[in-house]
């Protein structure tokens, strides 16, 4: 084989990746983009030339990162909204779509973790706090109910798009590392992406979650890691770590794009195998 061959065999394949997974010029809205895994999820798809909307109620950091984007060349626009706000949330969608002319994918990300049960004994049924429960379930729950209302209703008249959830592993099985309110946010959800997957199927609208194990962000940003709690959370890991934050992009690259077009109402482990090990317990 000369190297001409080799180089028309390489373009063949850089055109072939470019196909399945293209998403440029696509309209992209990331809730929780300023921070975590929302902020990794948007860099993805500005590296992959998306259009996108970042959506964040940290409105210093959010046009940070917008700047910082948009200085890469790519097409970038923010909104500051607290997603708990059912119709902040509908503006704010509503108005995005309008911009970009519809809207392609939606990452449902904002998520927040309940408040800091530092020992199992804080951690027990009896001392669930109702005003924390109704917070968590505000955010994780109704603010991802009411982004996915949001977006279907733009999507819906054109027949197409795809909503993408970030639930958990916590949402599929029992967690002693984390509280009630979060667990129980996490499950509703990922049933949530179950019923509306069917519900937009005729629609041609893909409804996928993720759910992530543990990943190095700022969701316990009260609570900073140690090497002791990183041990911890490692010590339920098979891969033996937690993630960092880059290591959603190639889900949601996926998720986002062509190559998922037979994918819908299903929940994707980005977990190290902690969800297999759970089983074989
Ligand atoms: N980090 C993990 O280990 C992990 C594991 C499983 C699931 N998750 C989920 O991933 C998602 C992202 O979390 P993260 O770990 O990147 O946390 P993070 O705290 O680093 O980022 C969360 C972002 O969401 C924003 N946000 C929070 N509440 C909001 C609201 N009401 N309206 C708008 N924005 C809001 C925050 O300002 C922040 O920028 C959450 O849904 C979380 O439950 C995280």
């Amino acid at each position: 084989m000369t190297s001409t061959d080799h180089s028309v065999e390489s373009d063949a394949r850089t055109a072939y990746l470019g196909r399945v997974f293209d998403i440029r010029d696509r309209h992209v809205l990331v809730t929780g983009a300023a921070s975590g895994l929302g902020r990794a999820i948007a860099e993805a798809m500005v590296d992959a030339g998306a259009n996108v909307t970042l959506v964040d109620r940290d409105a210093g950091t959010l046009r940070q990162l917008a700047d910082e984007f948009a200085g890469r060349g790519a097409t970038v626009t923010h909104a500051v909204c607290d997603v708990a706000d059912a119709d902040a949330v509908e503006a704010t969608v509503t108005e995005a779509a309008d911009r970009f002319d519809g809207l392609d994918v939606a990452f449902v990300n904002a998520g927040i973790p309940g408040a800091p049960r530092t020992d199992a004994e804080s951690r027990r049924l009896e001392r669930v706090q109702l005003d924390d429960w109704e917070r968590v379930i505000g955010v994780n729950l109704t603010g991802a109910l009411n982004t996915m209302r949001a977006a279907a209703s733009v999507m819906r008249p054109r027949r197409s798009g795809r909503i993408i959830v970030t639930a958990s592993t916590a949402g599929l099985r029992a967690d002693p590392m984390v509280g009630y309110a979060y667990v129980a946010s996490k499950a509703a959800i990922v049933n949530v992406v179950r019923q509306a997957a069917l519900d937009l199927a005729p629609d041609q609208i893909r409804v996928n979650a993720i759910a992530p194990g543990p990943f190095r962000t700022n969701i316990g940003g009260k609570r900073p890691r140690t090497p002791e709690s990183e041990a911890t959370w490692a010590r339920t890991i098979p891969l033996g770590r937690m993630a960092d934050p880059e290591e959603i992009k190639g889900l949601a690259l996926l998720l986002a794009s062509p190559a998922s077009s037979f994918m819908t109402g299903a929940v994707f482990p980005v977990d190290g195998g902690a969800l297999a090990l759970s089983h074989a317990l």
